[in-house]
């Protein structure tokens, strides 16, 4: 499947950019399907984006978003990927999305992963856009390198749609989409910032043991096409 690099002089071009492409593959499933589906990540990347975003003028109720993944704490706990799109994108126009979080009121991430399998069964097939970031260690969703649950998480036959994960550096256990859930989407974006970030991912465009750095999963794929925005 086409990847596409799109460099930027600046992080407030790139998001400018990349919330209209996001807004146009919007409204055009919104017109050709009747709705759109959106997965979105956590973490400090993707603030200014999703404020952006927040006010595209579109039928935001014909909209859900899900979250990529969580870290499993409550849904007003600071690390929370939950309060961040809460706080940053289901407000002004998009506040008429409806929003399928990860995180269940009960305790072990491990325990819950059937009960989030039901949550995550009224998505359709295919999500309509993926916003993925990356770590420094090129873990991207809840893929973390080094992980007793990574091949789990990325084994493509496991018919599974999320995993929970307990990353050995990164703070809280965590519930992921699956890569096959990620993989079944029409367009993935690859959102990152930052010289190292750079560094990492043009070594992970270089073939090797997707174990080492799991954003291989996305970048080597046929299944869906990637854009890849990079900005300083
Ligand atoms: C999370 C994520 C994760 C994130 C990267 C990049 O919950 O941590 O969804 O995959 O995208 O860790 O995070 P930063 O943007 O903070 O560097």
């Amino acid at each position: 499947m086409p990847l596409s690099e799109n460099f930027f002089d600046s992080r407030a071009q790139l998001d400018q950019a990349l919330a209209q492409e996001v807004q146009e593959l919007i409204r055009e499933s919104i017109s050709k399907r009747g709705g759109a589906v959106l997965a979105v990540s956590g973490g400090s990347t993707p603030t200014n984006l999703y404020s952006v975003l927040s006010k595209a003028d579109l039928d935001w109720s014909k909209v859900t978003i899900v979250l990529v993944d969580e870290r499993w704490v409550a849904a007003d706990h600071a690390d929370s990927n939950e309060k961040l799109v809460r706080e940053k994108l289901l407000i002004n126009n998009a506040a008429a999305a409806s929003f399928i979080g990860l995180k269940t009121s009960v305790g072990d991430a491990f325990e819950e992963q059937d009960q989030v399998e039901r949550n995550l069964a009224k998505l359709p097939g295919l999500l309509t856009v993926v916003l993925l970031g990356m770590g420094e260690d090129g873990h991207t969703a809840s893929f973390f390198p080094g992980t007793e649950q990574l091949s789990q998480a990325l084994d493509m036959d496991s018919g599974k749609r999320c995993q929970a994960i307990l990353p050995k550096e990164a703070p809280h256990p965590r519930m992921t989409l699956t890569l096959p859930r990620l993989l079944s989407s029409r367009h993935v974006f690859l959102h990152i910032t930052g010289d190292k970030k750079r560094e990492v991912y043009q070594k992970a465009m270089e073939k090797g043991e997707i174990e080492n750095l799991p954003v291989r999963a996305i970048l080597h794929q046929d299944a869906v096409p990637v854009d890849v925005y990079w900005a300083p």
